[in-house]
């Protein structure tokens, strides 16, 4: 048997996927979730993919008890943080529901991984942490960090730097990765993302407008000033960022400071890009007017991977094609 990893938030969208490719790695993905954002069946789900159960415990990460529990009943190698809550929007109006799952949820984790001994962490950070860059829209890890623009981005900054104080003390050895977009879904169309009410990022509106679910995509301004206009991000196909997490587990992070990893494919791409991308492959139009910029959005970023490429021996695999084509074959699952 391989080694045993505990996944927090492991039913979400980027932890169900990480599960499915931790199992083909060799390892036995444990997975904790209060299913604040995810359904039970993901479940199911995964180990039909698998082809095997896996361990699940119903919690909150911010319950110590149920930590000390899964501690002792399993000899746990490493976590993978990726319990959070994940609205940009939520977070200006409950800032303090913020700081409790996202910043408390990390203390007690922190706390019982070192009552337990377990000295592996790695965290699901964002670009958020970069903002609008000011020189260059590529970002590296040594990029300088801009002034959080919401209480989401300011737990990710306080988050890593939670976890940096806590390296230093020598008995934490921590990978944080800066996800760039996270988009598309397993190839199998049996996991995918499950927005809660409407969305409010790009990938999963535009599937359910063309699903006739929601109105037509409103494109958020096009007088920025890109290519055609419209605001530059890089999208990354989950199943990519899943194996990222394979990688980070199997890197040794210094003992004394944490290892930051941004996690995309290198490459921006415009909304009018996405959505032409989506026509292409699946040979549907999709419905969409240019409206007014949205508040906070930044013009451009994507991610230096080279970093990455070079210390984790990872790079992404699919190009934006098969996200829009894997996003669309889930989007149709869920009829
Ligand atoms: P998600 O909401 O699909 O998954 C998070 C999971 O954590 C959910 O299943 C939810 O039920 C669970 N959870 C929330 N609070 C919990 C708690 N207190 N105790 C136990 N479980 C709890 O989100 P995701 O997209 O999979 O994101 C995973 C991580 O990656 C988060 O930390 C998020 O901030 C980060 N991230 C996500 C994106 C993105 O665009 N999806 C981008 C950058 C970073
Ligand atoms: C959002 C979050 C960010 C988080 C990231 C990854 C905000 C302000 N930021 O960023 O913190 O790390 O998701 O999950 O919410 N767009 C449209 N029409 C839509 C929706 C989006 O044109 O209906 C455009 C946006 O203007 C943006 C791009 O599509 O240019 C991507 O948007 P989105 O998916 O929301 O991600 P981010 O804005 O990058």
């Amino acid at each position: 048997m391989g080694k045993k990893i505990l996944l927090t938030g492991g039913l979400g969208y980027i932890g169900s996927h990480t599960a499915v490719e931790l199992f083909h790695a060799g390892f036995q993905p444990i997975l904790l979730d209060n299913l604040s954002n995810s359904r039970v069946d993901v479940l199911d789900r995964i180990g039909e993919i698998i082809q095997q159960p896996l361990h699940f415990y119903l919690g909150d990460v911010r319950d110590g008890k149920i930590l000390r529990q899964i501690f002792s009943e399993h000899q746990i190698e490493g976590v993978i943080h990726f319990a959070a809550l994940k609205s940009v929007s939520e977070s200006v109006q409950q800032p303090l529901k913020y700081f409790d799952v996202n910043v408390s949820g990390l203390t007690q984790l922190l706390q019982v991984m070192q009552e337990s001994n377990v000295k592996k962490l790695v965290f699901s950070s964002s670009c958020t942490v970069y903002g609008q860059p000011t020189d260059n829209w590529e970002v590296s890890e040594n990029t300088p960090l801009q002034d959080p623009m919401s209480p989401y981005a300011r737990t990710k900054r306080m988050n890593e730097e939670m976890i940096q104080d806590v390296c230093h003390t020598g008995f934490l050895s921590a990978v944080i990765l800066r996800y760039f977009n996270p988009v598309g879904a397993h190839p199998s169309g049996l996991i995918g993302e499950l927005p809660l009410g409407v969305p409010a990022n790009l990938v999963p509106f535009l599937t359910q407008s063309v699903a006739g679910i929601r109105q037509p995509l409103t494109v958020f301004g096009n007088d920025y000033p890109t290519s055609d206009g419209t605001c530059i991000r890089d999208y990354i196909h989950v199943v990519d960022l899943a194996k990222a997490h394979v990688a980070a587990l199997n890197f040794n992070s210094k003992e004394h400071s944490p290892e930051v990893f941004n996690v995309g494919t290198g490459k921006g791409s415009t909304v009018l890009e996405v959505i032409s991308s989506f026509e292409k492959t699946t040979g549907l139009t999709v419905p969409f007017s240019i409206g007014p910029r949205r508040e906070g959005d930044i013009t451009a970023v994507y991610a230096n991977t080279e970093k990455i490429q070079r210390e984790l021996n990872w790079k992404s695999n699919y190009c934006l094609d098969d996200m829009m084509l894997h996003a669309w074959n889930w989007q149709k699952n869920q009829n």
